[in-house]
Parts: structure tokens; sequence; C-alpha cells
């Protein structure tokens, strides 16, 4: 079980401090499928790393299954099953995908085979990409997949995928939310999504609606969608503002 307690995280700019987050408190039980979604820089990623042991939160404590983690860097929660893919991969020059599987999954002797489950899971060809390395010569869409793969490869207890859909070709895209559902349905692990995609919201247990640094709604996916859909209609406060003065 994942347990946020009265998260906050601010940064100085100059003489001001300048709030992301505030006063997130939320519980995620176990082998749960959980959609962090809202605005632009609302605070989702940031939440994510906080929960990583990227990003260090300036108030609050986090506590995985009954343990507080809060000071833990990212090594040590890795060592406790969290892992997390991020929103724009890094690259790792002179690093072959098949290297890369091999040390997420922790199986020095990771066959080509089970590479071969990895990479269909995210609609790749083994043949094509084991001996590639991930470099600027991998496109957007082939590195986001791969280290969603290297996610799958490490079966960690808790996956944080950050917006998986992004730069996905439509195909792909179908057989990754499968590999979501089947890994939801299989009931070993819990996975916080965060995505802006109808599709991969309707899979959700609950759908947090993080925006301007809180949690503005959470619910389950038949319950939020509509309200998500009434906020986009009621368009942007400053025009509406603007609309009202003439
Ligand atoms: N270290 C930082 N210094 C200054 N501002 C930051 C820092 N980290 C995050 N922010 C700001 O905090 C806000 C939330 O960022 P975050 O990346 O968490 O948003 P998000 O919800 O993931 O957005 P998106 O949907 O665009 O990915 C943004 O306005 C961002 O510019
Ligand atoms: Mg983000």
């Amino acid at each position: 079980m994942l347990e946020l307690k009265h998260i906050g995280f601010a940064v100085r700019e100059g003489d001001e401090e300048l709030g992301i987050l505030s006063d997130i408190s939320l519980t995620i039980d176990d082998h749960k499928l959980v959609v962090f979604t809202g605005p632009n820089g609302g605070g989702k990623t940031t939440l994510a790393k906080i929960i990583m042991g990227l990003v260090t939160p300036t108030s609050g404590q986090i506590f995985w299954n009954g343990q507080d983690i809060t000071a833990l860097g990212i090594t040590e929660r890795a060592k406790l099953g969290i892992s997390y893919g991020f929103q724009q991969p890094p690259r790792f020059k002179g690093l072959t995908v098949r290297d890369l599987l091999t040390l997420a999954s922790g199986d020095q002797h990771l066959s080509k085979d089970q590479c071969c489950q990895f990479l269909t899971k995210v609609g790749l060809c083994a043949n094509d990409y084991l001996e590639r390395e991930v470099d600027v010569s991998l496109s957007g869409g082939e590195v986001k997949r791969i280290e969603i793969a290297s996610i799958l490869a490490r079966s960690a207890a808790l996956m944080i995928f950050d917006e998986p859909e992004a730069g996905i070709d439509l195909w792909s895209f179908a057989r990754l939310t499968e590999t979501f559902e089947q890994i939801h349905a299989g009931g070993t692990a819990t996975m916080i999504i965060i995505s802006h995609q109808e599709r991969i919201i309707s899979l959700a247990d609950e759908v947090i609606v993080v925006g301007d640094g809180v949690i503005r709604h959470r619910g389950p996916a038949s319950e939020i969608l509509p309200q998500i859909l009434a906020d986009t209609l009621s368009g942007c406060p400053v025009l509406t503002k603007e609309a009202h003065a003439k």
C-alpha cells in the first residue's frame, strides 16, 4: 500500500517561494490501477517523481507498505519495488536494448525470447531492436516504448508510467493498453499511470485529477470522466472574464 500524507513541494524563485504541490494526501491499495490526470503544469509529474524519490518534497511523508520512505533515494526505493518511466525518457549511448532489459530484469541470462516478450508488449520486434543502442538514433516513440518495456522487465510491485501514450502510434497504443489491462487483471502490481487518454482513464479503479498542485477530484472513472469533460467545456477562466466584460 502506498500512502502520501500532506505532501507539499515548493521552489525558491529569487525572493519568492513558488508552490508546486500543496497538501496532497492519498492512499493507493495494492494491485490497483490509478490514473493521475489533469491540466498541463498541474503537478502530476512532480508528484510521480516525489513517489520515486527523484524530487524531495518540502513537506509531508510517504509510506510504502507501512515503511516511511520519505528520506530514501531512488536506488533504495527501486530495491523496495518502485519503478518509474519518464515522461521524456533519457537515452544511454553505448547501452543496447538487450543490455537495458537485462539490467532492468536483474537476470544476467535473460534470453532473446524473454526480451522479445517484453518488446512485443510495446509493439516492437526484438530482431530489429535488441542490438540497437538506446541513443539518439532511436525515434521518440521507439525510446518511449523501450523504456516501458524495461519497466515491464523489472516487474516491480509499483509501476509508475508518465504519459505512456506520448509519441506512440495508435497500433502500439492499443497493444500497450492491452498490456496494462493484463497486468491489472493479473493482480501482481500496483500501477500509477499519468495520462490524458480516455482509453487509459477508463481502465482505472480510481482517477485522481491533479490541478494547480492539489487534488481537484478523485473517484471511479465512470464518475470522473464526465466531470473532466464538463471542466473542459467550461473553458478558459481568462476568456470567460473577457466575455463577461464585453
Ligand atoms: N524545479 C522546478 N522549478 C520551477 N518550477 C517547477 C519545478 N518543477 C516543476 N515546476 C513547475 O511546476 C508545475 C508542475 O509541473 P509538472 O511537470 O509536475 O506538471 P504536469 O502536471 O506533469 O504537466 P504536463 O501535463 O504538462 O506533463 C509546472 O508549472 C512546472 O513548470
Ligand atoms: Mg508531466
